[in-house]
């Protein structure tokens, strides 16, 4: 795992970009989002770069981590219609080829083992941005996922819907359920790129990169995968033990090794 402590959320959005960058100048590419704030500042920048630098998104097929159950894809909150609004409707992806859980779904089992058969038949995900929860959760992975899950309703906890309440009218209005990739699916993806940013991150942050891999965090599953990129700030940091050691090796970064 490589730890990259920034000075700024610009910064950790323009590295992001340029790991999408990359990744959609090769064929084919499968590329994985986010919802929630902190790929936000990503997404604004791959769409200046779109705008004006002739980055293209056209050959493209993307994936979402998670949905909300109930939620139709027209419900301003729905991670579809956030999608969109953030990244699709400014960029040259053809919306047909972004995907998601279904969450308004009859039957959710069978719609999570189409959404898993849908990435298989994609060859997989090149590269999947992830924020994280104050509880350590990727995706809607919460604490005790098991760590070799596959794309599954899941029941959220209380601290969640507090958290994502702020995109809603009240807490009320948080669905309890969602559809999310599991822990063994996004530990597929052959590129992980985790952002973090602000003091409230930070524990969660030192639990995922330095504490045991272990379910009570899921993201520190990033530490089982050969390549996991954390980009966070200095507030996100501020709890790594080895944070000296993350900025020296940041320092001496060979020139031919991108991230
Ligand atoms: C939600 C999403 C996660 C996201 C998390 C953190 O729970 N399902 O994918 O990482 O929120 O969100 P934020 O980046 O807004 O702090």
């Amino acid at each position: 795992m490589e730890v990259v402590i920034c000075t700024s959320a610009e910064e950790i959005g323009r590295h992001v970009a340029d790991v999408y960058e990359e990744a959609l100048r090769r064929p084919d590419p499968v590329i994985g989002l986010a919802t929630g704030s902190s790929p936000l500042l990503a997404y604004q920048e791959l769409i200046r770069r779109h705008r004006e630098e002739g980055l293209s998104f056209a050959g493209a097929t993307a994936f979402l981590l998670d949905e909300y159950v109930g939620l139709p894809a027209a419900h301003p909150e729905s991670y579809a219609a956030v999608i969109r609004r953030e990244l699709v409707d400014h960029v040259d992806l053809a919306p047909a080829r972004v995907h998601s859980p279904d969450g308004t779904a009859t039957d959710l089992p069978a719609e999570c083992a189409r959404y898993e058969a849908l990435i298989a038949r994609a060859g997989g995900i090149d590269v999947q941005l992830l924020g994280i929860g104050t509880d350590g959760h990727v995706g809607f992975n919460e604490p005790m996922s098991s760590l070799s899950s596959r794309t599954r309703p899941k029941t959220l906890t209380e601290q969640t819907r507090q958290d994502n309440a702020r995109f809603f009218g009240s807490v009320d209005d948080v669905p309890r359920h969602v559809l999310t990739q599991g822990l063994g699916t996004i530990g597929e993806a052959r590129h992980l790129v985790l952002v973090a940013t602000g003091e409230g991150k930070a524990e969660a942050v030192a639990a995922a990169v330095e504490g045991p891999l272990s379910a009570r965090c899921p993201a520190s599953v990033l530490q089982w995968h050969p390549h996991a990129t954390v980009f966070v700030d200095e507030a996100a940091a501020s709890h790594l033990d080895f944070a000296d050691y993350y900025r020296h090796a940041l320092a001496h970064k060979p020139k031919w090794q991108g991230f």
